[in-house]
C-alpha cells in the first residue's frame, strides 16, 4: 500500500492538513465498519494512529521549512545575519535532533545552536531558565544530537532525594551498608557509564551532595557507600537549575569550584513571555496533542477564552500552557471557555459564555502585546470569512487572495481553523439548516 511518499513527486505541494484529514475520515469509517472483524479494525486502527503521529511529526517540522523556505538560508552567513526560519533551516539541514523542541524565538534558537556545538563534546553543561522552559527537553537534545546517544540517559531530580540516601542513589551502595541495603546497588552514575546523567534542580543539592559530587567530577571515580573499591565512570554531565546559581553562591548555598565545574557550556532558555508570538502554534499544538492523548475531538474555544490564552502571562511557561490544553479538552465537552480556567487565574467576574464578548479575558501586559493579539484576531477573522466565502476550498481563497496556499494552510493551522468545518456549514446551507459555528481552538 502506498500511502504516503513526499520525495515522490517532485514539485508538489505537500498538504498536511489534507492528508490528516483524510487519516480522520478513514480513521472513523473503519471505527464503525460492519463488515471487518473487531480484531482487524483495531489492528488497522493502530496502523492508522501510527501513521497519523507520523504525519503529525512531519508537519510540525515542515512548518517551520515553509516559513524559512521563503528566504532561502545563505550557508556562510553568521547567525546575526540569518533570519529566524533560516538559522532553523539551518539546524535542520545539519541534520540536527529537535527532539520535539519547537519555535524559532533568537533566544531559543541560540540555545539550540550552542546545544549542537556542546552536543559532540564531552564537556558538562549547565542549563538554566524558569521553571517549564524545556530545560529537561533540552538536555535530551544535547544527549540525542551527541556521540552517546545510543547509550543511557538517566535522569537524576537532586531536589526529590532525602539527604540521606542521596549517596547511595547517586554512587550506588554495597550489601549490608545501612539499614535496608539488602543486596549490592548501582547508583545512576553507574547506571549512566558511557552516557549521559542529567542532574536536574541541582540548586536543590545539598552542600554535602555538592562536595560528593564535585569530587566525581575531577576524579571520574566512584566509590559504592560502604566499600573501598573505587570504580572508573565516563558520563557526560548535563546540570538544571531555575535557580540563579549566582546568587546561591553568594548565600553560601552553592559552591563556587562545583559551578564554574558545571557550566563550562552555560545554556539560557528564554522564558514564554519573551516568546509571545509562538504562543498561537503552541496552543495548537497542545490543544491536538490533548485531543490525541484524550481521545476526543479537537477542541473549540470561544473567542474570549482564545483572547485570555493568548495574553495571559504563564508564569509556569511551557507546561502550564500544556496543562491548560489537557485540563480545557478534558473539561470542557465540545466548546471551552473561560470558565473551564483554574480558578486561580480566571479573569474575576466571569460573565456567562453565552453573553460574553470577545476579548475580555486578561489584559495585555503591553501596548505590543495588545497589538499583536489584535493582528491575530485581524488575522483569524479574515481567514474564516474568507473561508466562509468560498464554501471552504482553501485553494480558492489561495487563489482569490492571491497567496502561497501552503503558507495559508500554515496560518489556518496556528489559528487552528479547519477548513472542513465550512465546507460542511455550506453543504448545511445548502441543504436548508446552517449552524453558526464556534471557533476551533486547536
Ligand atoms: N521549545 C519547546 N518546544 C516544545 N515543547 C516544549 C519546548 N520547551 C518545553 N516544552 C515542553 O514543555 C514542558 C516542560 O518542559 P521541561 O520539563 O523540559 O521544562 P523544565 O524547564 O525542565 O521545567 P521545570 O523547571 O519545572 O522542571 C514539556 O512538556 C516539554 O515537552
Ligand atoms: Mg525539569
Amino acid at each position: 500500500m502506498k500511502l504516503f511518499n513526499p520525495a515522490g513527486r517532485p514539485g508538489s505541494t505537500i498538504s498536511y492538513a489534507g492528508l490528516l484529514e483524510k487519516i480522520e475520515i478513514l480513521r472513523s469509517t473503519l471505527r464503525w465498519s460492519s463488515k471487518l472483524d473487531r480484531a482487524d479494525i483495531e489492528k488497522l486502527l493502530r496502523q492508522f494512529n501510527a501513521l497519523r503521529d507520523e504525519v503529525m511529526q512531519l508537519s510540525h517540522k515542515e512548518r517551520f521549512v515553509q516559513a524559512a523556505s521563503a528566504e532561502p538560508a545563505v550557508p556562510d552567513l553568521t547567525p546575526e545575519d540569518q533570519t529566524p526560519g533560516q538559522r532553523r533551516r539551518a539546524l535542520l539541514e545539519r541534520s540536527f535532533v529537535f527532539e520535539g523542541t519547537f519555535g524559532d524565538n533568537p533566544k531559543l534558537l541560540d540555545a539550540l545552536e550552542v546545544a549542537e556545538k556542546a552536543a559532540p563534546t564531552d564537556l558538562p553543561v549547565l542549563i538554566d531558565g524558569e521553571s517549564g522552559t524545556g530545560k529537561e527537553l533540552m538536555a535530551k537534545v544535547i544527549h540525542a544530537n551527541g556521540s552517546r546517544a545510543d547509550k543511557p540517559y538517566i535522569s537524576v531530580n537532586c531536589g526529590a532525594i532525602p539527604d540521606n540516601l542521596l549517596e547511595s542513589e547517586l554512587f550506588g551502595h554495597k550489601k549490608g551498608a545501612f539499614t535496608g541495603a539488602a543486596n549490592d546497588r548501582k547508583g545512576k552514575f553507574e547506571s549512566a557509564h558511557k552516557g549521559t546523567i542529567f542532574l536536574d534542580e541541582i540548586g536543590e543539592l545539598p552542600l554535602p551532595g555538592q562536595v560528593k559530587l564535585l569530587r566525581v567530577l575531577q576524579s571520574h571515580e566512584i566509590q559504592r557507600v560502604g566499600s573501598d573499591e573505587l570504580i572508573s565512570v565516563d558520563a557526560r554531565i548535563v546540570a538544571a537549575t531555575n535557580k540563579n546559581l549566582r546568587k546561591l553562591i553568594a548565600e553560601g548555598a552553592f559552591r563556587e569550584d562545583l559551578f564554574y565545574r558545571l557550566s563550562v557550556i552555560h545554556v539560557t532558555l528564554p522564558a514564554l513571555r519573551e516568546r509571545r508570538d509562538e504562543i498561537p502554534l503552541l496552543i495548537a499544538y497542545y490543544g491536538d496533542e490533548a485531543a490525541e492523548a484524550l481521545k476526543r475531538r479537537p477542541l473549540k474555544m470561544t473567542p474570549r477564552l482564545r483572547s485570555f490564552l493568548l495574553n495571559y502571562a504563564y508564569p509556569g511557561n511551557i507546561r502550564e500552557l500544556r496543562n491548560l490544553m489537557y485540563r480545557l479538552s478534558c473539561l470542557a465537552g465540545e466548546t471551552a471557555d473561560i470558565t473551564h480556567l483554574p480558578e486561580d487565574i480566571r479573569p474575576k467576574s466571569v460573565a456567562p459564555a453565552a453573553s460574553a464578548a470577545a476579548g475580555d479575558g486578561a489584559v495585555p501586559a503591553s501596548l505590543s502585546e495588545a497589538k499583536r493579539a489584535a493582528s491575530d484576531e485581524a488575522e483569524r477573522a479574515f481567514l474564516e470569512r474568507g473561508l466562509k466565502e468560498v464554501g471552504g476550498t482553501v485553494a480558492e481563497l489561495a487563489r482569490r487572495c492571491e497567496m502561497n496556499r501552503s503558507h495559508l494552510q500554515m496560518l489556518l493551522k496556528k489559528h487552528g481553523i479547519h477548513s472542513k468545518d465550512f465546507r460542511r456549514q455550506a453543504a448545511q446551507r445548502e441543504g436548508g439548516s446552517a449552524s453558526p459555528g464556534t471557533e476551533h481552538g486547536a
